[in-house]
């Protein structure tokens, strides 16, 4: 089965502190958007990408994507304050759309081809599923500076991207969102709200966010693995 995916990519990277959109920094000589649209335009199965950039970058996002030959972009649209309302452009020009929409994270360039197969799989069962580790570390709720209590670890999972969904169930779900005015920090949270059964997809733990600048050496680490597979 064919999908299509949302890349939400107008983000500011301010944890990142570059000075500039981190989807710009480069590993190998490359950018970060770049090693992420190129997952998708290999993939067979992705019919279509649909970008959502800030109006500022268009320019240099267009001439990125014909340097590096990515041609499956079939739509640009701008991003707005928070990732959510990001992908809700994204999602818009959809509408109508009966298939399977991916959101991906422009941010997280080493998704695997199989995961996201086995996720488009399990949607096309279910209608929405996430990609998602289990949590290595103990957690515990803080307040105050002072332990509250310990979380069993053993069902907690750390949701990663894609997450994938019908289009009519995402659509519902923003529009809801939006009415309630609820902002989620994922995609699946505001599934959630219609309390649809959200299935999780094992993934693993190479498909980290790039997000604070440490996580470039794990990047640079995880690019020189991959070489070697
Ligand atoms: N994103 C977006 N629109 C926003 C915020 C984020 O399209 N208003 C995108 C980012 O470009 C990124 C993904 O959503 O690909 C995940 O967001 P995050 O890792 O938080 O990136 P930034 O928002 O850019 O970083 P920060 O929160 O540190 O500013
Ligand atoms: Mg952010």
């Amino acid at each position: 089965m064919t999908y299509k995916v949302i890349i939400p990519a107008a983000g500011l990277g301010k944890r990142m502190g570059a000075g500039k959109n981190k989807l710009l920094l480069e590993l190998n000589e490359v950018p970060i958007l770049i090693h992420t649209l190129r997952v998708f335009e290999k993939d067979d199965l992705c019919d279509g990408i649909i970008l959502s950039i800030s109006p500022q970058e268009e320019e240099l996002f267009k001439e990125l994507l014909k340097t590096y030959q990515i041609n499956k972009v079939e739509h640009f649209v701008h991003g707005g304050k928070e990732r959510q309302h990001s992908v809700f452009n994204g999602l818009k020009v959809l509408a109508g759309f009966d298939g399977i929409v991916l959101v991906h994270d422009g941010a997280r360039p080493f998704i695997d081809t199989m995961l996201i197969h086995e996720l488009v799989a399990v949607t096309s069962e279910s209608g929405a599923a996430v990609l998602a580790v289990p949590v290595k570390d103990t957690i515990k709720k803080v307040a105050n500076d002072e332990v509250v209590e310990t979380v069993e670890r053993a069902s907690l999972w750390a949701i990663q991207t894609p997450q994938a969904f019908r289009v009519s169930l995402l659509m519902e779900a923003n529009i809801k969102a939006e009415e309630d005015r609820f902002v989620g920090t994922d995609d699946a949270s505001l599934v959630e709200r219609l309390n649809y059964p959200i299935k999780i997809v094992k993934g693993n733990y190479d498909n980290i966010k790039l997000t604070t600048p440490e996580d470039l050496y794990f990047a640079e680490a995880i690019i020189r693995k991959l070489e070697k597979i």
